[in-house]
């Protein structure tokens, strides 16, 4: 199977499992317990059928979108997600330049594998840099001082990895960084050797957002003590109130689910929310994003702006979502696959064919510009 057999997610997808190591494939496919929330994350878009209206003249469409204050030449943009290095040699890089290509935003995660300030500088579109709160209080100062520095337009705080998920597959290969594999899992490895030469031939593996304060390098911390020890469980409004005065700009949770918490978000002035439930690797039996949009769409959605991440694979799950009421949508493993599968050349195919199918999309429901797209062409099973 090659690049240019691949026609969507689930091409890119095989392609990705059959070009990296297990661990590292499960590491981006798996999600939490039983994977429950993952898996209906997609399913909750085939629940909704589109209605379209016909003979509307559609021979342009314009499928930008304003969001937290940026303009996206499209209504979809790349996610944050961590340890990109790890999954092709490209890692951020190719993300960043398959977005910039298309004009959209990217994002960029405190476990990032290349600097936000690279990033900010090369490559011209919007970053979103996405951070977590820390028990060191002078850590989150010093990153939200470093992204205002680096030039970042958008911050995010995820708010729904308070403790780790349950991530089985994980426990099962020994994934973890640094690596402590399980034969079986070193198994994996030895059979990609591709993979593993391009690894060690590239510059060496480091998280440059956390590179002062977590020594990965020398083996002190692993991400999994990241998380358990840096990280702040303790952490509440207050503590984001403070954040959001701090930055002073495009502030946004991710991974807020209920009306009651994007009041809150309002109430300490964030500018945007982000439904998610990171991909299903969580909380298991959480809701998906796309079924509870309407819900927080009609309470909040005329004051703060609304975005929702989570199973997108199709340019009609785009649509639907824009049809509720999001102003945009994150896409996570939409484009880590075909940077695992092909690097940039990977990414900038899949962006480009999501662009095609959103466009197609509009043209078959007879709208010319996002802002036509509404319930009224919405039908629930
Ligand atoms: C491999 C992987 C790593 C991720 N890393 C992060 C991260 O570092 N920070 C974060 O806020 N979300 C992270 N996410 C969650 C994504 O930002 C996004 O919410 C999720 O992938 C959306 O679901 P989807 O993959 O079905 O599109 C990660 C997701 C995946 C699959």
């Amino acid at each position: 199977m090659r690049l240019q057999h691949c026609h969507n997610f689930h091409d890119f997808r095989e392609l990705a499992r059959r070009r990296l190591p297990g661990p590292i494939f499960d590491y981006i496919d798996g999600a939490a317990d039983d994977e429950v929330t993952y898996r209906r994350n997609t399913a909750s878009f085939e629940r909704c059928d589109l209605v379209p209206n016909v003979l509307r003249g559609v021979e342009t469409v314009d499928l930008s979108v304003t969001v937290m204050g940026q303009k996206l030449a499209l209504p979809f943009y790349c996610s944050p997600t961590a340890l990109q290095r790890l999954f092709h040699h490209q890692g951020e890089r190719a993300v960043a330049a398959a977005a910039s290509q298309y004009g959209t935003m990217f994002g960029v995660s405190s476990l990032g594998t290349v600097s936000m300030e690279e990033l900010r500088q090369t490559y011209a579109t919007p970053q979103m840099y996405q951070f977590y709160f820390h028990k060191d209080r002078g850590l989150n100062r010093a990153m939200i001082q470093r992204a205002k520095e680096a030039g970042v337009e958008v911050m995010a705080l995820t708010v729904d990895s308070i403790t780790g998920g349950n991530r089985e597959r994980d426990l099962r290969t020994g994934f973890t960084i640094p690596f402590r594999l399980t034969l079986a899992g070193m198994l994996q490895f030895a059979i990609k050797p591709m993979w593993a030469l391009n690894y060690l031939t590239h510059e060496g593996f480091k998280l440059p957002q956390l590179d002062e304060h977590v020594d990965m390098g020398g083996r002190t911390v692993s991400i999994e003590r990241y998380f358990t020890e840096m990280l702040d469980p303790s952490m509440t409004w207050d503590n984001v109130a403070e954040l959001v005065r701090d930055w002073n700009g495009q502030f946004c949770l991710k991974g807020l689910m209920s009306v009651a918490d994007a009041r809150r978000a309002i109430e300490i002035g964030c500018t945007g929310i982000i439904l998610s439930n990171h991909g299903g690797r969580q909380l298991d039996g959480s809701r998906a994003p796309f079924d509870q949009l309407a819900e927080i769409v009609d309470a909040v959605g005329d004051r703060i702006d609304v975005m929702m991440d989570g199973g997108i694979q199709r340019g009609t799950h785009v649509l639907k979502a824009l049809s509720v009421g999001a102003k945009a949508v994150g896409v996570g493993r939409y484009y880590l696959f075909p940077l695992a599968a092909a690097g940039q050349r990977g990414v900038e195919r899949a962006l480009g064919q999501m662009r095609a199918e959103i466009e197609r999309g509009m043209k078959l429901m007879g709208c010319t510009s996002i802002t036509q797209l509404a319930r009224d062409n919405l039908r629930y099973r």
